[in-house]
């Protein structure tokens, strides 16, 4: 891991001088509208300019509105925004449905992107505080992020208490990026994604110690299998040759955001994702976890009055969940 933060490092200042700095206006809020994948038709809403959304068929004030967003490398086309927008179209049409697209800043090196997260935190904050005069209740937003996109809403949280005073009602946080965050390397000046940025964070830990974190920054942490490796993923060893694929092609990493997905489209009594308490994932493997077993489910159905770290195996293709 120690070893992986400074390759991360070195490679990324290699090219920190050559990177042009993005503009700011570049950072949109899409609305997507549609109720299949096949017809989604996705609405830029400019930020300066709230009344394409006002005025938009697809969005009601009344709503929980849900914004996802990606990590580095990734962008509007990722498989990430497909697949899980894909479910919440289909099944959830309870929801606005957003997709925070930041790309030309997840487009940089890992080091600038890392460290454009308090400027594009504060921009966001500052344009969905300004919904507030619409009448919208951002205590109703539910954050879904992967990997950097956890510490970007972790951080667009923070602002939204400082600025606005409101906490936002959830942030999902699929595998959090851990390199340069845990250790960080920032002394505090950017802040890893905290239980305290909205009123329930629930974390789903699927590559620990490589492109994630194992450390408990939830509300609730799931690790299923353990939260390192999953199954029918091959394990790759770091090398300088390999770096970009060993954080974003990393199947352990997408995990994550698969697992969500497939959450979002089961029954609450189908009970799919079923999660046990326990203080670590031997003793879950030997049913040895302390007191009476405590159930929870991982992604759509968590259990939001639920403390502490949750352990559970899933099938190695999809479906995912057991
Ligand atoms: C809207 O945003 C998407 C995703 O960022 C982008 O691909 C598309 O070109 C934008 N469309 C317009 C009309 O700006
Ligand atoms: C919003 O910002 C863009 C570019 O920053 C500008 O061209 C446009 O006029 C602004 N619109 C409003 C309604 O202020
Ligand atoms: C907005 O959502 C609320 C709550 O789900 C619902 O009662 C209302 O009918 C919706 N309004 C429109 C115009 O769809
Ligand atoms: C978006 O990301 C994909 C990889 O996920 C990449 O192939 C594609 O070139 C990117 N598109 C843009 C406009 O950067
Ligand atoms: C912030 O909001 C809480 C309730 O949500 C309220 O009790 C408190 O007075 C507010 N603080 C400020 C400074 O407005
Ligand atoms: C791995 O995936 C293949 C299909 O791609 C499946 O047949 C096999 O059972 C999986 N292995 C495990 C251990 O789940």
């Amino acid at each position: 891991m120690k070893v992986l933060t400074i390759l991360i490092f070195v490679s990324s200042c290699a090219c920190f001088l050559n990177s042009l700095s993005p503009s700011i206006d570049n950072v949109k809020l899409v609305l997507i509208q549609g109720d299949n994948i096949m017809n989604m038709k996705p609405i830029n809403v400019t930020f300066n300019d709230t009344s394409t959304l006002m005025m938009s068929k697809s969005f009601n004030k009344s709503r929980t509105s849900v914004i996802l967003t990606f990590g580095w490398q990734c962008n509007f086309t990722s498989p990430i925004i497909n697949t899980i927008v894909g479910s919440y179209i289909q099944r959830r049409h309870e929801y606005n449905i957003f997709v925070l697209d930041w790309s030309t800043y997840t487009n940089q090196n890992y080091l600038a992107s890392v460290t454009s997260i308090p400027i594009v935190a504060d921009y966001v904050a500052n344009n969905l505080k300004k919904l507030i005069d619409d009448d919208v209740n951002l205590e109703n937003f539910h954050f879904i992020g992967h990997s950097l996109g956890c510490h970007l809403f972790g951080n667009i949280g923070k602002r939204l208490q400082e600025i606005a005073n409101v906490t936002v009602s959830r942030i999902s946080a699929l595998d959090p990026a851990g390199p340069l965050f845990f250790p960080s390397i920032f002394l505090n000046m950017i802040k890893p994604l905290s239980s305290t940025d909205a009123n329930f964070v629930d974390v789903i830990h699927t590559n620990s110690g490589e492109a994630g974190t194992d450390k408990q920054i939830g509300t609730v942490d799931f690790y299923p299998n353990g939260g390192s490796f999953q199954t029918n993923c091959t394990q790759l060893l770091p090398n300088l040759f390999n770096l970009l694929n060993y954080i974003i092609d990393d199947c352990n990493h997408n995990r994550a955001w698969m697992y969500f997905a497939e959450s979002v489209l089961y029954d609450r009594k189908d009970k799919k994702f079923r999660s046990v308490k326990c203080e670590n994932y031997k003793l879950y493997l030997q049913n040895s976890c302390t007191g009476a077993p405590v159930f929870n489910y991982m992604g759509y159905y968590v259990d939001q009055q639920a403390r502490g770290t949750f352990f559970l195996t899933t099938n190695g293709q999809p479906p995912y969940a057991k």
